[in-house]
Protein backbone atom coordinates (compact mmCIF):
# COMPACT_ATOMS: atom_id res chain seq x y z
CA UNK A 1 0.00 0.00 0.00
CA UNK A 2 1.35 3.77 -0.69
CA UNK A 3 3.20 5.32 2.01
CA UNK A 4 2.01 8.49 2.58
CA UNK A 5 -1.40 8.66 0.25
CA UNK A 6 -3.09 12.09 -0.73
CA UNK A 7 -6.30 12.78 -2.42
CA UNK A 8 -7.35 15.59 -4.36
CA UNK A 9 -10.46 17.84 -2.92
CA UNK A 10 -12.41 21.01 -3.80
CA UNK A 11 -15.38 22.30 -1.09
CA UNK A 12 -16.80 25.18 -3.16
CA UNK A 13 -17.64 25.11 -6.88
CA UNK A 14 -15.51 27.56 -9.29
CA UNK A 15 -12.64 27.21 -12.03
CA UNK A 16 -9.91 24.39 -11.63
CA UNK A 17 -8.04 25.93 -8.63
CA UNK A 18 -10.36 25.15 -6.44
CA UNK A 19 -9.21 22.13 -6.62
CA UNK A 20 -6.46 21.35 -3.51
CA UNK A 21 -4.07 18.55 -2.87
CA UNK A 22 -3.92 17.44 0.66
CA UNK A 23 -2.90 14.33 2.87
CA UNK A 24 -5.60 11.60 3.18
CA UNK A 25 -6.25 8.85 5.77
CA UNK A 26 -6.35 5.57 5.42
CA UNK A 27 -9.91 4.71 4.39
CA UNK A 28 -11.86 2.03 5.57
CA UNK A 29 -14.26 0.16 3.20
CA UNK A 30 -17.55 -0.22 3.81
CA UNK A 31 -19.32 -3.75 3.93
CA UNK A 32 -20.06 -3.48 -0.06
CA UNK A 33 -17.25 -1.78 -0.71
CA UNK A 34 -13.45 -2.34 -1.89
CA UNK A 35 -10.22 0.18 -1.29
CA UNK A 36 -8.45 0.60 -4.75
CA UNK A 37 -4.75 2.05 -4.91
CA UNK A 38 -5.51 4.68 -8.02
CA UNK A 39 -3.05 4.56 -10.92
CA UNK A 40 -5.15 6.73 -13.23
CA UNK A 41 -7.52 8.72 -12.67
CA UNK A 42 -9.78 9.67 -15.63
CA UNK A 43 -11.53 13.02 -16.45
CA UNK A 44 -14.75 13.42 -18.08
CA UNK A 45 -16.53 16.73 -19.11
CA UNK A 46 -18.93 15.71 -16.23
CA UNK A 47 -16.38 16.09 -13.86
CA UNK A 48 -15.38 19.34 -15.23
CA UNK A 49 -19.00 20.47 -15.47
CA UNK A 50 -19.77 19.12 -11.49
CA UNK A 51 -16.58 21.24 -10.25
CA UNK A 52 -17.51 24.40 -11.96
CA UNK A 53 -21.21 24.01 -10.39
CA UNK A 54 -23.31 23.50 -13.36
CA UNK A 55 -24.07 20.06 -12.02
CA UNK A 56 -26.95 20.88 -9.39
CA UNK A 57 -25.19 18.61 -6.84
CA UNK A 58 -24.52 19.98 -3.14
CA UNK A 59 -20.98 19.42 -2.09
CA UNK A 60 -20.64 17.75 1.31
CA UNK A 61 -19.31 19.34 4.25
CA UNK A 62 -15.90 17.43 3.92
CA UNK A 63 -15.43 18.52 0.40
CA UNK A 64 -15.88 16.45 -2.77
CA UNK A 65 -12.96 14.36 -4.28
CA UNK A 66 -13.10 14.66 -7.94
CA UNK A 67 -13.29 12.01 -10.68
CA UNK A 68 -15.81 9.15 -11.48
CA UNK A 69 -13.03 6.72 -13.54
CA UNK A 70 -10.21 5.30 -12.85
CA UNK A 71 -7.80 2.30 -12.82
CA UNK A 72 -5.81 0.48 -10.09
CA UNK A 73 -5.06 -2.41 -7.77
CA UNK A 74 -7.59 -3.74 -4.87
CA UNK A 75 -5.76 -3.45 -1.82
CA UNK A 76 -8.82 -3.77 0.41
CA UNK A 77 -12.17 -5.75 0.53
CA UNK A 78 -14.75 -4.98 2.46
CA UNK A 79 -16.78 -8.10 4.75
CA UNK A 80 -19.38 -8.51 1.83
CA UNK A 81 -17.55 -7.66 -1.32
CA UNK A 82 -17.79 -10.48 -3.19
CA UNK A 83 -15.90 -11.86 -6.12
CA UNK A 84 -12.79 -9.50 -6.09
CA UNK A 85 -9.26 -10.34 -4.78
CA UNK A 86 -6.61 -8.32 -2.79
CA UNK A 87 -4.03 -7.48 -5.64
CA UNK A 88 -6.43 -7.28 -9.06
CA UNK A 89 -5.98 -5.10 -11.75
CA UNK A 90 -9.59 -3.12 -11.89
CA UNK A 91 -11.26 -0.44 -14.00
CA UNK A 92 -13.35 1.28 -11.87
CA UNK A 93 -16.61 3.16 -12.88
CA UNK A 94 -19.17 6.02 -11.99
CA UNK A 95 -17.22 6.05 -8.55
CA UNK A 96 -19.45 8.48 -6.87
CA UNK A 97 -19.50 12.64 -6.73
CA UNK A 98 -18.43 13.26 -3.56
CA UNK A 99 -15.65 10.02 -3.24
CA UNK A 100 -14.05 9.93 -6.69
CA UNK A 101 -10.95 8.57 -7.86
CA UNK A 102 -8.20 11.06 -7.67
CA UNK A 103 -6.76 10.04 -4.25
CA UNK A 104 -4.14 7.48 -4.16
CA UNK A 105 -6.81 5.54 -1.95
CA UNK A 106 -10.24 5.04 -3.49
CA UNK A 107 -12.92 3.80 -1.91
CA UNK A 108 -15.25 2.18 -4.45
CA UNK A 109 -18.79 -0.05 -4.49
CA UNK A 110 -17.98 -2.88 -5.26
CA UNK A 111 -20.37 -3.27 -8.33
CA UNK A 112 -18.50 -0.60 -9.64
CA UNK A 113 -15.79 -2.89 -10.16
CA UNK A 114 -14.14 -4.84 -13.33
CA UNK A 115 -11.57 -6.50 -13.40
CA UNK A 116 -8.45 -5.81 -16.20
CA UNK A 117 -6.86 -8.47 -18.08
CA UNK A 118 -3.29 -8.08 -18.14
CA UNK A 119 -2.96 -6.89 -21.46
CA UNK A 120 -5.05 -3.61 -20.93
CA UNK A 121 -2.88 -0.80 -19.39
CA UNK A 122 -4.10 1.02 -16.68
CA UNK A 123 -4.10 4.43 -18.93
CA UNK A 124 -6.88 2.03 -21.43
CA UNK A 125 -8.55 0.89 -17.68
CA UNK A 126 -8.77 4.65 -16.81
CA UNK A 127 -10.20 5.84 -20.14
CA UNK A 128 -13.18 3.25 -20.42
CA UNK A 129 -15.44 4.11 -17.20
CA UNK A 130 -18.06 6.71 -18.03
CA UNK A 131 -17.09 6.87 -22.20
CA UNK A 132 -16.74 3.23 -22.84
CA UNK A 133 -20.19 2.39 -20.73
CA UNK A 134 -22.23 4.83 -22.40
CA UNK A 135 -20.82 3.85 -25.42
CA UNK A 136 -22.57 0.71 -25.19
CA UNK A 137 -25.54 1.65 -23.84
CA UNK A 138 -26.19 3.82 -27.22
CA UNK A 139 -25.72 0.52 -28.79
CA UNK A 140 -27.27 -2.00 -26.27
CA UNK A 141 -30.81 -2.03 -28.60
CA UNK A 142 -31.31 -2.60 -32.12
CA UNK A 143 -35.13 -2.54 -33.35
CA UNK A 144 -35.86 -1.84 -29.48
CA UNK A 145 -34.04 -5.56 -28.65
CA UNK A 146 -31.32 -6.08 -26.30
CA UNK A 147 -28.54 -7.26 -28.21
CA UNK A 148 -26.46 -10.27 -27.12
CA UNK A 149 -22.55 -9.19 -27.58
CA UNK A 150 -21.38 -11.31 -29.78
CA UNK A 151 -18.88 -10.26 -32.65
CA UNK A 152 -21.51 -10.55 -35.19
CA UNK A 153 -24.62 -9.01 -33.12
CA UNK A 154 -24.68 -5.80 -35.27
CA UNK A 155 -22.88 -7.98 -38.63
CA UNK A 156 -24.50 -6.58 -41.88
CA UNK A 157 -25.53 -3.11 -39.70
CA UNK A 158 -24.61 0.46 -40.01
CA UNK A 159 -23.71 2.38 -37.89
CA UNK A 160 -23.09 6.53 -37.99
CA UNK A 161 -21.38 7.95 -35.25
CA UNK A 162 -21.69 11.50 -34.81
CA UNK A 163 -18.35 13.46 -33.33
CA UNK A 164 -14.87 12.46 -32.33
CA UNK A 165 -14.68 12.69 -29.01
CA UNK A 166 -13.71 10.09 -26.03
CA UNK A 167 -17.48 8.21 -26.51
CA UNK A 168 -17.47 8.32 -30.06
CA UNK A 169 -14.39 6.70 -29.70
CA UNK A 170 -15.31 3.60 -27.79
CA UNK A 171 -18.51 3.77 -29.71
CA UNK A 172 -16.14 3.27 -32.86
CA UNK A 173 -14.51 0.43 -31.53
CA UNK A 174 -17.28 -1.51 -30.17
CA UNK A 175 -19.74 -1.40 -32.69
CA UNK A 176 -16.22 -2.30 -35.23
CA UNK A 177 -16.26 -5.68 -32.33
CA UNK A 178 -20.08 -5.94 -32.97
CA UNK A 179 -19.87 -6.96 -36.37
CA UNK A 180 -21.22 -3.63 -37.60
CA UNK A 181 -19.91 -1.47 -40.41
CA UNK A 182 -19.12 1.98 -38.96
CA UNK A 183 -18.76 5.64 -40.68
CA UNK A 184 -18.21 8.65 -38.42
CA UNK A 185 -19.05 12.35 -39.10
CA UNK A 186 -16.97 14.74 -37.24
CA UNK A 187 -14.90 17.88 -37.32
CA UNK A 188 -12.07 17.98 -39.77
CA UNK A 189 -9.20 17.90 -37.16
CA UNK A 190 -10.82 14.72 -36.05
CA UNK A 191 -11.29 12.02 -39.01
CA UNK A 192 -7.71 10.80 -39.08
CA UNK A 193 -7.82 9.83 -35.20
CA UNK A 194 -11.76 8.34 -36.08
CA UNK A 195 -10.70 6.45 -38.98
CA UNK A 196 -7.33 5.15 -36.48
CA UNK A 197 -10.13 4.13 -33.87
CA UNK A 198 -11.41 1.85 -36.74
CA UNK A 199 -14.18 3.57 -38.55
CA UNK A 200 -14.75 2.27 -42.53
CA UNK A 201 -14.97 6.00 -42.71
CA UNK A 202 -15.37 9.28 -41.72
CA UNK A 203 -16.69 12.55 -43.26
CA UNK A 204 -16.22 16.11 -42.01
CA UNK A 205 -19.18 17.33 -40.44
CA UNK A 206 -18.41 20.78 -41.63
CA UNK A 207 -19.19 20.37 -45.50
CA UNK A 208 -22.08 21.56 -46.89
CA UNK A 209 -22.85 18.83 -48.99
CA UNK A 210 -21.92 16.42 -45.21
CA UNK A 211 -25.47 14.83 -45.99
CA UNK A 212 -25.10 13.85 -48.91
CA UNK A 213 -22.01 12.02 -48.90
CA UNK A 214 -23.21 10.41 -45.37
CA UNK A 215 -25.85 9.16 -47.70
CA UNK A 216 -23.67 7.95 -50.97
CA UNK A 217 -21.67 5.97 -47.86
CA UNK A 218 -24.99 4.04 -46.44
CA UNK A 219 -27.65 4.64 -49.58
CA UNK A 220 -30.23 2.04 -47.54
CA UNK A 221 -29.71 4.03 -44.79
CA UNK A 222 -28.19 3.86 -41.20
CA UNK A 223 -29.42 1.24 -38.39
CA UNK A 224 -28.06 3.01 -35.43
CA UNK A 225 -27.17 6.48 -35.11
CA UNK A 226 -25.38 7.51 -32.16
CA UNK A 227 -25.22 11.31 -31.89
CA UNK A 228 -24.01 13.73 -29.30
CA UNK A 229 -25.42 16.62 -30.97
CA UNK A 230 -29.17 16.20 -31.30
CA UNK A 231 -29.90 20.08 -31.01
CA UNK A 232 -27.76 20.35 -34.89
CA UNK A 233 -28.32 16.86 -36.01
CA UNK A 234 -31.61 15.65 -35.40
CA UNK A 235 -33.57 16.23 -38.90
CA UNK A 236 -30.05 14.70 -40.79
CA UNK A 237 -30.03 11.68 -38.60
CA UNK A 238 -34.25 11.05 -39.17
CA UNK A 239 -33.24 11.80 -42.99
CA UNK A 240 -30.26 9.05 -42.89
CA UNK A 241 -32.13 6.99 -40.51
CA UNK A 242 -32.99 3.10 -42.20
CA UNK A 243 -36.67 1.73 -41.68
CA UNK A 244 -36.61 0.78 -37.94
CA UNK A 245 -33.56 2.16 -36.94
CA UNK A 246 -32.73 3.16 -33.46
CA UNK A 247 -31.38 6.76 -32.81
CA UNK A 248 -29.64 6.91 -29.59
CA UNK A 249 -28.66 10.55 -28.51
CA UNK A 250 -26.50 10.74 -25.45
CA UNK A 251 -25.50 14.88 -25.28
CA UNK A 252 -26.81 18.03 -25.50
CA UNK A 253 -23.18 19.73 -27.61
CA UNK A 254 -24.62 22.73 -29.38
CA UNK A 255 -28.14 23.19 -28.09
CA UNK A 256 -31.06 22.10 -25.85
CA UNK A 257 -33.96 22.21 -28.12
CA UNK A 258 -34.86 21.16 -32.18
CA UNK A 259 -37.69 20.66 -34.50
CA UNK A 260 -38.39 17.23 -35.30
CA UNK A 261 -40.62 16.16 -38.03
CA UNK A 262 -42.78 13.56 -36.61
CA UNK A 263 -44.21 12.32 -40.20
CA UNK A 264 -40.88 10.70 -40.82
CA UNK A 265 -39.69 9.70 -37.98
CA UNK A 266 -42.99 7.63 -37.78
CA UNK A 267 -43.23 6.52 -41.82
CA UNK A 268 -39.82 4.68 -40.81
CA UNK A 269 -40.78 3.20 -37.14
CA UNK A 270 -37.38 4.67 -36.35
CA UNK A 271 -37.13 4.34 -32.27
CA UNK A 272 -35.62 7.49 -30.46
CA UNK A 273 -33.38 6.97 -27.42
CA UNK A 274 -31.64 9.34 -24.90
CA UNK A 275 -29.34 7.94 -22.56
CA UNK A 276 -27.78 9.43 -19.70
CA UNK A 277 -25.70 7.04 -18.04
CA UNK A 278 -25.14 8.10 -14.51
CA UNK A 279 -29.11 7.65 -14.16
CA UNK A 280 -30.13 4.11 -14.93
CA UNK A 281 -30.40 1.26 -12.88
CA UNK A 282 -27.31 -0.80 -11.89
CA UNK A 283 -28.32 -3.68 -13.62
CA UNK A 284 -28.44 -1.93 -16.80
CA UNK A 285 -24.93 -0.67 -16.27
CA UNK A 286 -23.67 -3.66 -15.52
CA UNK A 287 -24.53 -4.83 -18.79
CA UNK A 288 -22.68 -2.27 -20.40
CA UNK A 289 -19.77 -2.26 -18.06
CA UNK A 290 -19.58 -6.65 -18.51
CA UNK A 291 -20.12 -6.00 -22.25
CA UNK A 292 -17.15 -3.44 -22.17
CA UNK A 293 -15.02 -5.74 -20.26
CA UNK A 294 -15.75 -8.32 -22.92
CA UNK A 295 -14.56 -6.52 -25.67
CA UNK A 296 -11.60 -5.54 -23.66
CA UNK A 297 -10.74 -9.41 -23.13
CA UNK A 298 -10.72 -9.58 -27.21
CA UNK A 299 -8.09 -6.54 -27.48
CA UNK A 300 -10.30 -4.25 -29.24
CA UNK A 301 -10.51 -1.39 -26.99
CA UNK A 302 -7.39 1.03 -27.35
CA UNK A 303 -6.42 4.36 -26.66
CA UNK A 304 -3.29 6.15 -27.41
CA UNK A 305 -2.33 8.23 -30.65
CA UNK A 306 -2.14 5.55 -33.02
CA UNK A 307 -5.55 4.67 -32.10
CA UNK A 308 -7.20 7.75 -32.19
CA UNK A 309 -7.58 9.08 -28.73
CA UNK A 310 -4.13 10.74 -27.54
CA UNK A 311 -3.42 10.37 -24.08
CA UNK A 312 -2.46 13.34 -21.56
CA UNK A 313 -1.11 12.67 -18.24
CA UNK A 314 -0.96 15.18 -15.38
CA UNK A 315 0.66 14.48 -12.05
CA UNK A 316 -1.96 15.00 -9.20
CA UNK A 317 -0.32 18.62 -8.01
CA UNK A 318 -0.94 19.39 -11.95
CA UNK A 319 -4.59 18.48 -11.41
CA UNK A 320 -6.14 22.03 -12.22
CA UNK A 321 -4.36 22.02 -14.92
CA UNK A 322 -6.10 18.74 -16.35
CA UNK A 323 -9.34 20.22 -15.91
CA UNK A 324 -8.24 23.75 -17.17
CA UNK A 325 -6.93 21.12 -20.72
CA UNK A 326 -10.90 19.69 -20.80
CA UNK A 327 -12.14 22.54 -20.52
CA UNK A 328 -10.86 24.31 -23.16
CA UNK A 329 -12.03 24.35 -26.65
CA UNK A 330 -10.82 21.73 -29.45
CA UNK A 331 -9.05 19.40 -26.75
CA UNK A 332 -8.77 15.81 -27.82
CA UNK A 333 -7.74 13.09 -25.95
CA UNK A 334 -8.29 11.75 -22.53
CA UNK A 335 -6.80 13.24 -19.51
CA UNK A 336 -5.64 11.17 -17.14
CA UNK A 337 -4.30 12.11 -13.02
CA UNK A 338 -1.15 9.46 -12.67
CA UNK A 339 -1.17 8.54 -9.09
N1 LIG B 1 -25.44 10.90 -21.51
C1 LIG B 1 -24.41 10.47 -20.82
O1 LIG B 1 -24.56 9.67 -19.92
C2 LIG B 1 -23.05 10.97 -21.18
C3 LIG B 1 -21.94 10.17 -20.94
C4 LIG B 1 -20.68 10.61 -21.33
C5 LIG B 1 -20.55 11.87 -21.93
N2 LIG B 1 -21.65 12.65 -22.09
C6 LIG B 1 -21.53 13.97 -22.73
O2 LIG B 1 -21.18 13.71 -24.07
C7 LIG B 1 -20.36 14.77 -24.56
C8 LIG B 1 -19.11 14.18 -25.16
O3 LIG B 1 -18.38 13.50 -24.14
P1 LIG B 1 -16.92 12.98 -24.45
O4 LIG B 1 -16.39 12.35 -23.24
O5 LIG B 1 -16.91 12.23 -25.74
O6 LIG B 1 -16.22 14.41 -24.64
P2 LIG B 1 -15.04 14.86 -25.58
O7 LIG B 1 -14.05 13.78 -25.72
O8 LIG B 1 -14.63 16.19 -25.09
O9 LIG B 1 -15.77 15.04 -27.01
C9 LIG B 1 -16.65 16.09 -27.30
C10 LIG B 1 -17.12 15.92 -28.73
O10 LIG B 1 -18.32 16.65 -28.93
C11 LIG B 1 -18.43 16.84 -30.32
N3 LIG B 1 -19.25 18.00 -30.66
C12 LIG B 1 -19.30 19.18 -30.05
N4 LIG B 1 -20.18 19.96 -30.66
C13 LIG B 1 -20.70 19.26 -31.68
C14 LIG B 1 -21.67 19.51 -32.69
N5 LIG B 1 -22.29 20.69 -32.76
N6 LIG B 1 -21.97 18.52 -33.56
C15 LIG B 1 -21.34 17.34 -33.50
N7 LIG B 1 -20.42 17.05 -32.57
C16 LIG B 1 -20.11 18.01 -31.68
C17 LIG B 1 -17.02 17.06 -30.82
O11 LIG B 1 -16.95 16.29 -31.96
P3 LIG B 1 -16.25 16.84 -33.31
O12 LIG B 1 -15.04 16.04 -33.42
O13 LIG B 1 -17.20 16.53 -34.38
O14 LIG B 1 -15.96 18.30 -33.17
C18 LIG B 1 -16.15 16.49 -29.72
O15 LIG B 1 -15.30 15.50 -30.20
C19 LIG B 1 -20.14 15.71 -23.37
O16 LIG B 1 -21.09 16.75 -23.43
C20 LIG B 1 -20.42 14.84 -22.17
O17 LIG B 1 -20.82 15.57 -21.04
C21 LIG B 1 -22.89 12.22 -21.75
Amino acid sequence: MVDQPRVARYRQFGDPSVIGVEAQDVPDPGPHDVVVEIRRSGINPLDVKTRAGAQNVPIPEGGLIPHTDGAGIIRRLGSDAAGLTEGQRVWVWGVGREVGTAANLAVVPAERVMPLPENASFDLGASLGIPAITAALCLSRHEDRLIVPSTYALAGRSVLVRGGGAVAHFTIQLAKHLGARVVVAASPSKLQAVELAGADASVDRTRTDAQQALRELSPDGYDLIVDVSPAANIQSDIDLAAFRATIALYAREGGNSAEVDFRALQAKNITLRSIRTIELPQDEMQWAADTVTWALEAGALSVGEAHGLPIVLFSLDEIGQAHAAVEAPGFHGKALVTL
